[in-house]
């Protein structure tokens, strides 16, 4: 596997590869890799020539008063786990790279599916996901781009950039990766307490019974919010940002569960802001 922090030579690479004729799969990251990521590197590898793996804290998709700083990184251990895939090369550009200090154009986002979600909490997020993943896709020229449905706000979001600007990528969606008991894996999941983590549990345990009760029938979405909320209001941090039902085309609220329904959450245990979610089908 090739590191590489210059972005001249990833645009070398990804055009001589391109050249050849090769596809190209891309998976772009904030490092602190889990096996989410590796999930997404590892489909990444077997429907590409060739893999690149970015890793880079994006600091323009973070507010003044969020977890920037704190944010936890482990190069030694990413590039460990990046070369068990079998990526090609991996980018580790630094912040003077990839902003020049002129910097002053940004892509974004807009439209009522950025007044709900995480782009109401973050305000100022999705811009910055957006202008990082297009400066990203120019460095890297990838066939094929991989995104977790852990983050299924960001994953509608950059859908809509490809097709607004004409993007000639595939963003391919790949499931959500959970530990054992049901956290949804997430490099945030570090800043945990001991008990913190054993909280965190009151979103996938919500999810999952908003599960049981539309396959037991239920289709109103008043009912299984009200389960949800007792579920997760039983852990004693944790403070509720939103709990959704939105229609996965539009990102629009929906009163009953039909079609296909993305029931979303961001919860706070304690100091850490968590988010999952269920996309549910109709068969
Ligand atoms: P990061 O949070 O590091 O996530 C990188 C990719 O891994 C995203 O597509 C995310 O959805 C996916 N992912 C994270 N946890 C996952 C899990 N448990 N199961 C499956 N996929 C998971 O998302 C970002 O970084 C950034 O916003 C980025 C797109 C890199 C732009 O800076």
């Amino acid at each position: 596997m090739k590191i590489i922090s210059s972005k001249t030579e990833l645009l070398g690479i990804s055009k001589a590869e391109m050249l050849r004729g090769k596809s190209i799969g891309f998976v772009p990251t904030m490092g602190y890799l889990h096996k989410g990521h590796q999930s997404l590197m590892e489909r990444a590898r077997r429907e590409n020539d060739v893999v690149i793996a970015s890793v880079y804290v994006n600091p323009t998709q973070f507010a003044p008063n969020e977890d920037l700083d704190a944010y936890p990184r482990d190069s030694k251990a990413d590039i460990k786990l990046m070369e068990a895939v079998g990526v090609d090369y991996a980018f580790f550009p630094s912040d003077e790279e990839m902003y020049d200090e002129n910097h002053m154009t940004y892509v974004e986002p807009s439209g009522k599916a950025l007044d709900i979600l995480c782009a109401k909490s973050r305000p100022t997020h999705f811009r910055g996901v957006d202008t990082i993943v297009l400066k990203l896709f120019h460095l890297a020229r990838p066939t094929r781009a991989y995104f977790g449905m852990k983050d299924a706000q960001q994953l509608w979001v950059l859908k809509s950039m490809v097709r607004d600007l004409d993007l000639d990528v595939e963003i391919v969606p790949c499931p959500i990766v959970r530990e054992e008991d049901g956290l949804a894996m997430s490099s945030r999941n570090k800043y945990l307490s001991e008990t913190g983590r054993i909280e965190a549990l009151v979103l996938s345990k919500a999810l999952k019974r908003a599960e049981e009760l539309i396959a037991l029938g239920e289709k109103e979405v008043d009912v299984i919010y009200k389960e949800m909320r007792e579920i997760i209001g039983s852990a004693s941090t944790s403070v509720v940002d939103y709990i959704e039902f939105v229609d996965f085309n539009t990102l629009q609220r929906v009163e009953e569960v039909r079609d296909q329904v993305l029931i979303a959450l961001a919860v706070k245990i304690g100091n850490t802001r968590l988010i999952d979610n269920f996309l549910y089908l109709e068969k």
